[in-house]
């Protein structure tokens, strides 16, 4: 009996562990990057204030719907990758942090994919990470992060830089 239970308990062992190697064995590591262009109060702006306070409590409350462009380097005339569609809401009430969600939507030359963002961009720090929730596509049950860093600032207007790490 003893023996039947041990063959049994080896038997189920084993097959945890070549489920557990498949399983990651299908799961890879991909860096993404990207920069994107927010064009706020300009003409062809990529943004838009759909509601909030106006200036008062500096902004606080604001709530911008965005399709800035995605390119390959800083240049708003370097290769288009996608775009960055969704939104973004002026949430802290002693910085600048926005909760920012949105979908990249990749060009389909680039990665036939989309991948989801979700979290709070500390606009004041030099660098700063968000989540990746989600991806559609090549992307498929993506998790990671994002390493946002600002390179460009002009007015309300800024370009980002993303570094976005995922395993799917
Ligand atoms: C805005 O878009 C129009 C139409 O695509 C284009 O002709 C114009 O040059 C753009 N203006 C700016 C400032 O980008
Ligand atoms: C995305 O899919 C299209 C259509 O199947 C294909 O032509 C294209 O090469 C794919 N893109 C990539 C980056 O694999
Ligand atoms: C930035 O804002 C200043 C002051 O409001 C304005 O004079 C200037 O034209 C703006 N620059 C751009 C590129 O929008
Ligand atoms: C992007 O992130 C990866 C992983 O953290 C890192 O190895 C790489 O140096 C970063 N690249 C840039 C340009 O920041």
């Amino acid at each position: 009996m003893d023996i039947l239970f041990f063959k049994l308990t080896l038997q189920l062992l084993l097959w945890l562990f070549t489920l557990g190697q498949r399983v990651s064995a299908q799961t890879k590591e991909t860096i993404v990057q990207f920069y994107m262009h927010d064009n706020v109060l300009v003409p062809n702006a990529t943004t838009i204030s759909v509601a909030g306070p106006g200036s008062s409590n500096g902004g606080f409350g604001t709530v911008v719907i965005m399709d800035d462009l995605l390119t390959e380097g800083p240049s708003p005339y370097s290769k288009l990758v996608g775009r960055g569609q969704g939104t973004y809401i002026l949430d802290s009430l002693v910085a600048v942090d926005l909760l920012l969600t949105f979908s990249a939507v990749f060009d389909t030359s680039k990665y036939n994919g989309t991948l989801s963002f979700h979290g709070s961009d500390r606009t004041n720090l030099k660098q700063r990470e968000i989540a990746v929730v989600g991806g559609t596509g090549v992307f498929r049950f993506a998790r990671g992060y994002a390493i946002i860093e600002t390179y460009s600032t002009q007015n309300l207007s800024a370009i980002l830089f993303f570094n976005v790490t995922i395993h799917h």
